[in-house]
């Protein structure tokens, strides 16, 4: 059970101890002018340490990134987090001047919980608010919240919806980027494309603008995030950035729903995207292996020289399964034009640890890379065509050229090495 959960089961006068804490603490996160009548209302996340569950490590701190936009109609773009709807309800209201019934619509870009988690308890605050979503939303956000008789008004790319003083919101759907509900809402006038998932980064920057982030951390962040979390969708996307500039955006300023703003040159991040989505690859490759008595360990050894000896030029990056990140391996393999992945056989079959990873490596869809396999054994012997296997599931480029080795590797096993890495280069 987590902090948030074991507050909300005591009550001080009746009142949640959960929201006395958040209300507490709620200056922390005051509004952030984004551009003109456009302000910043969202969460930094300086403790998170995962997302989804336990599926994606945080080591920068996350933002869930909601938007207030003040023109003769007042719009919410999106909420927060369920364990901080207390301190966000409780400074919308303080820069609604106390009152939330100044919201004329909330715009619900996606349903999945880290935007949507507020809305229950908002909309008990303020009923019968206009809700715009995808039809997809509408599911979504029923079947997780259940059926409230919310205002909900369904949206489809193209759709507008006029918020006074000349401007007007338009709707594009964005399906699996990151979910089915998922679309982007573009601001007229101040050019601002409120992207959702697209274009985040888990990586929290108090200075809100992706020209005031430490750059090396921000193409760190941003890049493992779009491998981690939207190359799965990677053809999708490269159609839906077909799409978007067939739309002739004049976009201005790119605010996703996770990270930094792009405001200085915002087309960068798309064009990254671009030559993300289609293939991606660096002269680069990642071995990536568990040993059980260090046999598996010194071929993956051997392998990272016999690629520098035979190509000094190409970067190598080894990492032990069991104690790096995956998400951390995942964005290397990315970068990889060829992996090779090594297990002891263990019964009959893969290490545990390298049996898991290469369920996530699978779930990725990685394109247009090589890989080998590796392995020591004692009597069975099955790991190596097990690795292959699995590999080429996974879409890999297998090569037939392999290192399976009985026991410790020796000169023999090395030469299979060479011949192994030879391939991998070509
Ligand atoms: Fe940031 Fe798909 O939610």
């Amino acid at each position: 059970m987590g902090f948030a959960e074991i507050l909300a089961q005591h009550q001080v006068l009746g009142i949640e101890i959960a929201y006395l804490y958040e209300v507490l603490i709620a200056k922390c996160n005051m509004r952030k002018q984004v551009k003109n009548n456009v302000s910043w209302v969202g969460y930094l996340d300086w403790e998170l340490q995962t997302f989804h569950g336990d599926e994606y490590s945080i080591g920068n701190g996350s933002s869930q990134n909601a938007y207030l936009i003040e023109e003769e109609k007042t719009i919410l773009v999106d909420t927060v987090w369920a364990p901080h709807r207390c301190e966000f309800i409780e400074n919308l209201k303080n820069e609604l001047g106390g009152d939330l019934r100044r919201i004329d619509a909330i715009i619900v870009n996606h349903g999945e919980v880290d935007h949507s988690g507020s809305l229950s308890a908002l909309l008990r605050e303020i009923p019968g608010t206009p809700l715009y979503c995808t039809a997809n939303a509408v599911k979504s956000l029923e079947g997780q919240y259940g059926k409230q008789g919310w205002n909900f008004n369904v949206v489809k790319t193209g759709d507008e919806l006029e918020i006074g003083n000349g401007k007007k919101l338009v709707f594009i759907e964005m399906p699996m980027l990151h979910w089915p509900d998922s679309m982007a809402t573009f601001l007229t006038g101040d050019n601002i494309l409120f992207s959702m998932d697209a274009f985040g980064q888990h990586f929290a920057v108090g200075e809100l603008f992706s020209d005031k982030a430490d750059q090396n951390l921000l193409w760190k962040e941003a890049m493992k995030y779009f491998v981690n979390i939207l190359n799965p969708f990677a053809a999708i996307l490269s159609r839906k950035l077909v799409e978007l500039s067939k739309m002739n955006l004049p976009i201005e300023m790119i605010a996703p729903s996770h990270g930094a703003i792009w405001r200085e040159n915002p087309m960068q991040i798309v064009e990254k995207y671009a030559e993300w989505a289609n293939a991606y690859k660096e002269d680069q490759i990642t071995v990536a292996y568990d040993t059980m008595w260090q046999g598996t360990e010194k071929i993956a050894h051997r392998i990272a020289a016999e690629i520098h000896r035979q190509s000094p030029d190409t970067v190598v990056k080894v990492f032990n399964i069991s104690r790096t990140d995956k998400n951390d391996i995942m964005t290397e393999v990315f970068k990889s034009r060829a992996i090779a992945v090594g297990s002891p056989t263990e019964c009959n079959g893969i290490l545990s640890s390298v049996e898991g990873w290469l369920a996530f490596l699978k779930s990725l869809k990685f394109k247009g890379k090589k890989a080998a396999a590796f392995g020591c054994y004692g009597w069975s012997g099955e790991s190596v065509k097990l690795l292959q296997d699995r590999l080429a599931s996974a879409g890999f480029e297998v090569v037939p050229e392999a290192v399976r080795c009985l026991w410790n590797p020796d000169e023999e096993d090395f030469k299979k090495v060479g011949e192994m890495v030879s391939s991998l280069l070509q």
